[in-house]
């Protein structure tokens, strides 16, 4: 290119390292692994919450990078209204966690017997979520990009949707009902990956009650740490919950601490492949396992966590009990299960394998052993380690 000047050239150059560096890294695992996102569009930069608003939402492929906060908060008003102090509340100084009237949730007995009337004020951007459309990226550079005051919703038949490397928080955390970071109904092809959630007011990821099929949750961090806890402990209570409808879950890789309960509840007919994550300092319970849910737990460190299942859970669990017993998992998940670790927590037992056909044909995500997954985990889920 002999008429082209230095300058030129270096440009060419920065312009060619961005275009590699700016963009989904690595590919999904497990049974989302044919997710792509917004493929090659090219990457667009939203200058506010408005642009970030119109372009998750509108049916173009697109590749949507965030390289800052995008704060919600105030930006549709405050709500001030009767909810409640549900009946569990009884923490001192006015602590804990209350609720917010949803669904008539206060009046209609979930409260609990005692419950109590009193005025929430609440930001109302926190509570509705916003529906992501078919064929999207989401991304964050480094560990800039942050949604403040959301949640993403990907429902009523969206497809194709990564959401890498940023970090929600802050959904109206003092109120039960006060906002879900992520939300999935009715989809198919999801991708959450090194995402961070933290201070939401009920789930960090919520699937149901219609099929989200395929999808895969990896190297997130989801981080329970709050000042209203509903257990007055300072851990979240309302997790992770995953009662779709017809659903098959990855969850791999990822850091579950400071919860205290739902971590995750599964029901519905939902297959959860959880595979090789970090469970720390967990008050209450992780797994709760209706009928209708069925788990597949393997290579998994549980510390600190009193309750690793739910006593009395009814649904059908494989808890990698034994590398005998874990010889099972060959014909359908293509390897022997790997056991499970327990550090200062209670256990985890199951041997259900009547299920183990659902993984047939599918995309099945490997598993290590539990040697160093809670030092690798702990690295590498996240945002800004990609
Ligand atoms: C998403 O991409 C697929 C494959 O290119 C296409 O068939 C589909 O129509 C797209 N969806 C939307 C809503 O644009």
């Amino acid at each position: 290119m002999p008429g082209m000047s230095i300058l030129s050239l270096l440009s060419l150059a920065l312009l060619a390292g961005r275009s590699v560096a700016v963009g989904v890294s690595g590919t999904p695992e497990g049974f989302a692994a044919s997710t792509t996102g917004g493929g090659s569009a090219t990457p667009q930069y939203p200058a506010d919450i408005a642009e970030l608003k119109t372009w998750l939402t509108d049916s173009t492929a697109r590749v949507i990078v965030l390289n800052k906060e995008y704060n919600f908060i105030g930006s549709e008003g405050s709500v001030t209204e009767t909810g409640c102090r549900p009946a569990s509340n009884k923490c001192p100084g006015d602590g804990g966690q209350d609720a917010i009237n949803h669904a008539d949730w206060c009046t209609n007995g979930n409260a609990g017997t005692g419950a109590t009337s009193i005025s929430v004020t609440y930001d109302k951007a926190g509570v509705s979520s916003i529906d992501v459309g078919s064929n999207k990226s989401i991304i964050g550079i480094g560990s800039s990009g942050v949604i403040r005051g959301k949640g993403l919703r990907i429902a009523n038949g969206a497809k194709n949707v990564i959401i890498q490397n940023i970090h929600i928080t802050e959904l109206n955390p003092q109120y039960i009902w006060g906002g879900d970071a992520i939300t999935i109904a009715g989809a198919d092809l999801v991708w959450i990956d090194h995402v961070k959630i933290s201070l939401i007011g009920r789930q960090f990821v919520v699937l149901g009650t219609t099929a989200s099929n395929r999808v895969s949750i990896t190297n997130n961090e989801f981080d329970g740490s709050t000042s209203w806890s509903a257990t007055c402990d300072n851990h979240h209570y309302w997790a992770l919950y995953f009662t779709g409808s017809n659903d098959l879950v990855t969850l791999k890789g990822n850091y579950i601490h400071h919860t205290s309960g739902r971590s995750p509840k599964v029901g519905g007919n939902s297959v959860i492949h959880a595979v090789n994550n970090y469970w720390y300092a967990n008050s209450g319970h992780a797994f709760d396992v209706a009928s209708g849910g069925y788990v597949v737990a393997e290579g998994n460190v549980f510390q600190n966590v009193v309750s690793p299942l739910l006593s009395g859970s009814a649904g059908s669990v494989f808890s990698s009990p034994d590398t005998t017993t874990n010889k099972a998992c060959s014909t359908y998940l293509g390897h022997v299960c790997q056991l499970n670790a327990f550090g200062s927590s209670g256990t985890l037992t199951g041997s259900v394998t009547s299920f183990f056909s659902d993984f047939s044909g599918k995309t099945v995500a490997t598993a290590a052993a539990n040697t160093g997954v809670a030092s690798s985990v702990k690295g590498n889920a996240g945002v800004g380690k990609v």
